[in-house]
C-alpha cells in the first residue's frame, strides 16, 4: 500500500502579489485551467499504485482543499489540519503519527508537494518503483532531479554510487549560492532535491524518535489529542505549537544515515519564483510571456501577468510586472530568487 501525502500548507510568498497568505500559489491556476494542487491530486488519482491521498494543510485553507478536490473529482482519504504553520518536519511527523494510530504502521507513504510541475512518463514511473523497493528495505528515499542549470532556489544532493536506480546520499546542500551550484553541476553526481520523499512510516518514526525526539513527542500528542471534525482531522493546537519550526530536510534527511536518493532525469519544476513561472511557459519571439491584458513595445524577456489592470511596458529587458487587483510588483525576472527576503521587507514596511 502506497499512500500519497500531499503537502499543501505552504504560503508561497515568493509569488507575491498573486500568491497571498489567504490564497497561496498551490491553489492558483498558474499555468493552466486548474491549480497546481489539483494537478497533484490528479497525478496520484490516475496512478493505480496509489491509495487515496491524504492532504496536509493549514486551518485557513481547509475549504479551498475540499472544494478544489471536489471540482476535479478526487476522493481524499483524509485532510489533516495544522493549527499553526510549523513547516514540513512537523507536518510529516504528524501524518506518520496519525497513520500509526490508525494501525497503518506498515504502510509506505509518498510525500509530494502541491506546487510542482512534473513530467509523468516511464522515467517517473520507474523512479517510483525503485524508491518503493528501497523504502521496503528500510531506506528514507528522496528523489533527485538531474540539474540543467545552477538554480539557487533548490536544495542539492550529492549522491554516492548508484545501484539498481538508487544511490546513498552523501550530503545535502540546501539552497547554495550560484558559484557553489555551478561547481556542483560541473563536477557531476549532484542532483536537485525535489522535496518529494518515499519511505515506510516505521522507518521515519524510528529516525524521528532518534534524531528529533521533541518533534516526535509534540506531533504524537497533537494526534492523540486531535479532534475529528467531519472530513478534517484537527491536530491539537497546544501540542502542535511545541513542535520545532524546521523543514524535514534539516530535521531528518540531513542527519539520518538511512537517506537514499533515486536520481531521475525528468523535467520537473517547483514553480517557486516568477522566473520559474516564465520558464514554464512558451514565450513569444521576443522572449515575452503575457497573461491578461498587456501591451509591450521594444521589450524582451518579460513576464506580464494581470488580474485586471491594463499593463503597458516600454523599452525594458528582463522584467516581471505582476498586477493583482490591489497591488503591483515590478522587478528583474533574473532576480526573482531574492523575492523571499523582499517580501519579508515588505511585511516589515507595509
Ligand atoms: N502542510 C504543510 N505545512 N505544508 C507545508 C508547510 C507547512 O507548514 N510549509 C511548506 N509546506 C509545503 C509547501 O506548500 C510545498 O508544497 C512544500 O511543503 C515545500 O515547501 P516550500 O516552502 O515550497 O520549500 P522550498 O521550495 O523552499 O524548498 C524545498 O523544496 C525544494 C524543491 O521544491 C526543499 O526541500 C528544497 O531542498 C527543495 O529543493
Ligand atoms: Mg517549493
Amino acid at each position: 500500500l502506497l499512500i500519497p501525502v500531499i503537502l499543501a500548507g505552504g504560503q508561497g510568498t515568493r509569488l507575491w502579489p498573486m500568491s497571498r497568505a489567504s490564497r497561496p500559489k498551490q491553489f492558483l491556476p498558474l499555468t493552466g485551467q486548474i491549480s497546481l494542487f489539483q494537478e497533484a491530486l490528479l497525478r496520484v488519482a490516475q496512478d493505480s499504485r496509489y491509495d487515496a491521498p491524504i492532504v496536509l494543510t493549514g486551518e485557513p485553507y481547509r475549504f479551498l482543499v475540499k472544494e478544489q478536490a471536489a471540482v476535479v473529482n478526487v476522493q481524499l482519504r483524509d485532510i489533516l489540519l495544522e493549527p499553526s504553520p510549523r513547516n514540513t518536519a512537523a507536518a510529516i511527523a504528524a501524518v506518520c503519527a496519525a497513520l500509526e494510530e490508525e494501525g497503518e504502521k506498515n504502510a509506505l507513504i509518498h510525500v509530494l508537494a502541491s506546487d510542482h510541475q512534473i513530467e509523468i512518463g516511464d522515467d517517473w514511473n520507474s523512479a517510483i518503483d525503485h524508491a518503493t523497493t528501497a523504502a521496503k528495505n528500510g531506506r528514507l528515499v528522496t528523489f533527485g532531479i538531474t540539474p540543467n542549470e545552477p538554480v539557487t532556489g533548490y536544495g542539492y544532493i550529492r549522491a554516492g554510487k548508484e545501484k539498481d536506480g538508487v544511490a546513498p546520499v552523501i550530503r545535502f546542500i540546501e539552497k547554495p549560492d550560484r558559484e557553489t551550484a555551478e561547481k556542483m553541476i560541473a563536477e557531476g553526481g549532484h542532483y536537485w532535491n525535489s522535496g518529494m520523499f518515499l519511505f515506510a512510516i516505521q522507518t521515519f518514526l524510528k529516525e524521528c524518535t532518534h534524531l528529533a525526539s521533541e518533534l516526535r513527542i509534540a506531533t504524537r500528542n497533537a494526534v492523540k489529542k486531535s479532534i475529528r471534525d467531519l472530513d478534517f482531522l484537527r491536530l491539537d493546537a497546544e501540542s502542535f505549537a511545541t513542535a520545532e519550526n524546521i523543514s524535514v530536510d534539516y530535521a531528518i534527511f540531513e542527519k539520518t544515515s538511512k537517506a537514499s536518493v533515486v536520481p531521475t532525469a525528468i523535467r520537473w519544476s517547483d514553480l517557486g519564483s516568477w522566473e520559474a513561472v516564465w520558464k514554464a511557459e512558451v514565450p513569444d519571439e521576443n522572449g515575452n510571456v503575457i497573461r491578461g491584458k498587456a501591451t509591450l513595445s521594444d521589450t524582451r524577456n518579460a513576464l506580464a501577468i494581470t488580474d485586471g489592470p491594463h499593463v503597458a511596458i516600454n523599452g525594458l529587458d528582463d522584467v516581471a510586472v505582476i498586477a493583482a487587483a490591489d497591488a503591483v510588483f515590478v522587478g528583474r525576472l533574473s532576480q526573482a530568487q531574492t523575492m523571499g527576503s523582499f517580501v519579508k521587507h515588505l511585511r516589515a514596511n507595509p
